[in-house]
Protein backbone atom coordinates (compact mmCIF):
# COMPACT_ATOMS: atom_id res chain seq x y z
CA UNK A 1 0.00 0.00 0.00
CA UNK A 2 1.46 3.59 -1.19
CA UNK A 3 0.03 6.82 0.42
CA UNK A 4 -0.33 9.76 -1.34
CA UNK A 5 -1.33 13.32 -1.04
CA UNK A 6 -2.49 15.13 -4.91
CA UNK A 7 -4.22 18.15 -5.19
CA UNK A 8 -4.53 18.03 -0.98
CA UNK A 9 -6.27 15.05 -1.20
CA UNK A 10 -4.07 12.21 0.30
CA UNK A 11 -5.30 8.05 -0.70
CA UNK A 12 -3.91 5.21 -0.38
CA UNK A 13 -3.34 2.84 -3.27
CA UNK A 14 -2.50 -0.69 -3.49
CA UNK A 15 -0.16 -0.82 -6.88
CA UNK A 16 3.09 -1.99 -7.67
CA UNK A 17 6.01 0.26 -6.31
CA UNK A 18 7.14 0.66 -9.23
CA UNK A 19 4.49 2.28 -11.55
CA UNK A 20 5.40 5.67 -12.64
CA UNK A 21 3.32 7.93 -10.94
CA UNK A 22 2.34 9.22 -14.32
CA UNK A 23 0.15 6.36 -14.91
CA UNK A 24 -1.11 6.13 -10.62
CA UNK A 25 -2.19 9.83 -11.61
CA UNK A 26 -4.01 9.11 -15.14
CA UNK A 27 -5.23 5.75 -14.66
CA UNK A 28 -6.02 5.43 -11.33
CA UNK A 29 -6.81 8.77 -10.21
CA UNK A 30 -8.44 9.71 -13.39
CA UNK A 31 -6.67 13.24 -13.94
CA UNK A 32 -6.08 13.16 -17.27
CA UNK A 33 -4.52 16.45 -17.55
CA UNK A 34 -1.12 15.38 -16.80
CA UNK A 35 -0.39 14.07 -20.70
CA UNK A 36 2.12 11.51 -21.96
CA UNK A 37 4.56 12.21 -24.23
CA UNK A 38 7.84 10.38 -24.76
CA UNK A 39 7.46 8.21 -21.43
CA UNK A 40 11.52 9.20 -20.84
CA UNK A 41 11.59 12.29 -18.85
CA UNK A 42 12.18 13.99 -22.41
CA UNK A 43 9.92 16.01 -23.68
CA UNK A 44 8.16 17.73 -20.56
CA UNK A 45 4.36 16.47 -21.07
CA UNK A 46 3.97 14.55 -17.60
CA UNK A 47 5.35 17.48 -15.62
CA UNK A 48 3.90 17.53 -11.93
CA UNK A 49 5.22 19.54 -8.54
CA UNK A 50 6.43 17.33 -6.08
CA UNK A 51 6.96 19.63 -3.27
CA UNK A 52 6.39 22.17 -5.23
CA UNK A 53 9.42 21.31 -7.77
CA UNK A 54 8.72 20.05 -11.21
CA UNK A 55 9.14 16.60 -11.91
CA UNK A 56 9.10 14.27 -14.79
CA UNK A 57 6.38 11.99 -13.82
CA UNK A 58 6.94 9.17 -16.86
CA UNK A 59 10.05 8.66 -15.13
CA UNK A 60 9.24 8.79 -11.46
CA UNK A 61 8.37 5.36 -9.47
CA UNK A 62 5.17 6.26 -7.38
CA UNK A 63 7.06 5.01 -4.40
CA UNK A 64 9.41 7.44 -4.65
CA UNK A 65 6.72 10.03 -4.50
CA UNK A 66 4.85 8.33 -0.81
CA UNK A 67 4.59 10.82 2.01
CA UNK A 68 4.82 14.18 0.16
CA UNK A 69 2.72 16.59 -1.87
CA UNK A 70 2.20 16.26 -5.66
CA UNK A 71 0.03 19.29 -7.54
CA UNK A 72 -1.17 18.25 -11.29
CA UNK A 73 -2.61 20.85 -13.30
CA UNK A 74 -5.94 19.87 -11.78
CA UNK A 75 -4.59 21.38 -8.49
CA UNK A 76 -3.16 24.87 -10.09
CA UNK A 77 -6.17 26.43 -10.10
CA UNK A 78 -9.56 26.42 -10.43
CA UNK A 79 -12.22 27.60 -13.01
CA UNK A 80 -13.59 30.08 -10.65
CA UNK A 81 -9.90 30.51 -8.84
CA UNK A 82 -7.33 30.64 -11.99
CA UNK A 83 -3.49 30.52 -11.45
CA UNK A 84 -2.16 34.20 -12.82
CA UNK A 85 -0.69 32.00 -15.48
CA UNK A 86 -3.47 29.83 -16.68
CA UNK A 87 -5.27 33.05 -17.32
CA UNK A 88 -2.07 34.58 -19.05
CA UNK A 89 -2.34 31.85 -20.86
CA UNK A 90 -5.85 32.53 -22.03
CA UNK A 91 -5.08 36.63 -22.64
CA UNK A 92 -2.16 35.24 -24.91
CA UNK A 93 -4.12 32.58 -26.65
CA UNK A 94 -0.76 30.30 -26.17
CA UNK A 95 -1.76 27.17 -26.99
CA UNK A 96 -1.92 25.33 -30.65
CA UNK A 97 -2.69 21.60 -30.19
CA UNK A 98 -2.42 22.11 -26.76
CA UNK A 99 -0.74 18.31 -25.70
CA UNK A 100 2.20 20.08 -24.21
CA UNK A 101 0.40 22.58 -22.31
CA UNK A 102 -0.38 21.50 -18.83
CA UNK A 103 3.14 20.84 -18.73
CA UNK A 104 4.44 24.34 -19.68
CA UNK A 105 2.10 25.75 -17.23
CA UNK A 106 3.45 23.72 -13.91
CA UNK A 107 7.13 24.05 -15.57
CA UNK A 108 6.09 27.71 -15.54
CA UNK A 109 4.37 28.21 -12.01
CA UNK A 110 7.07 26.40 -10.23
CA UNK A 111 9.25 28.99 -12.13
CA UNK A 112 7.13 32.09 -10.94
CA UNK A 113 7.21 30.60 -7.32
CA UNK A 114 11.10 30.64 -6.78
CA UNK A 115 11.47 34.08 -9.14
CA UNK A 116 8.66 36.17 -9.01
CA UNK A 117 10.13 38.12 -12.02
CA UNK A 118 12.16 36.00 -14.64
CA UNK A 119 14.06 37.58 -17.30
CA UNK A 120 13.98 36.13 -20.97
CA UNK A 121 17.43 33.99 -20.20
CA UNK A 122 15.69 32.22 -16.63
CA UNK A 123 12.52 31.46 -18.68
CA UNK A 124 13.99 29.93 -21.41
CA UNK A 125 16.45 27.83 -18.60
CA UNK A 126 13.48 26.75 -16.74
CA UNK A 127 11.19 25.77 -19.80
CA UNK A 128 14.20 24.36 -22.04
CA UNK A 129 12.82 20.84 -20.53
CA UNK A 130 9.78 21.24 -22.22
CA UNK A 131 8.94 20.77 -25.38
CA UNK A 132 6.28 22.24 -27.98
CA UNK A 133 6.27 20.57 -31.52
CA UNK A 134 3.66 23.57 -32.42
CA UNK A 135 6.42 26.02 -31.51
CA UNK A 136 4.23 28.27 -29.44
CA UNK A 137 7.41 29.10 -27.47
CA UNK A 138 7.53 32.84 -28.01
CA UNK A 139 3.75 33.13 -26.65
CA UNK A 140 4.56 31.01 -23.58
CA UNK A 141 7.32 33.40 -23.10
CA UNK A 142 5.18 36.24 -23.65
CA UNK A 143 2.45 34.56 -21.27
CA UNK A 144 4.77 34.21 -18.36
CA UNK A 145 6.25 37.70 -18.27
CA UNK A 146 2.36 38.96 -17.93
CA UNK A 147 1.57 36.59 -15.22
CA UNK A 148 4.79 37.79 -13.58
CA UNK A 149 3.80 41.71 -13.71
FE1 LIG B 1 7.50 12.41 -19.34
FE2 LIG B 1 7.98 13.11 -21.89
S1 LIG B 1 6.26 12.01 -21.07
S2 LIG B 1 9.08 13.71 -20.10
Amino acid sequence: MITLTVNGQTRSLDIDADTPLLWVIRDELQLTGTKFGCGAGLCGACTVHLNGSPIRSCITPVSAVAGTEITTIEGLGTPDNPHPLQESWVENSVPQCGYCQSGQLMSAAALLATNPQPSDDDISMAMSGNICRCGTYPRIKAAIHLAAD
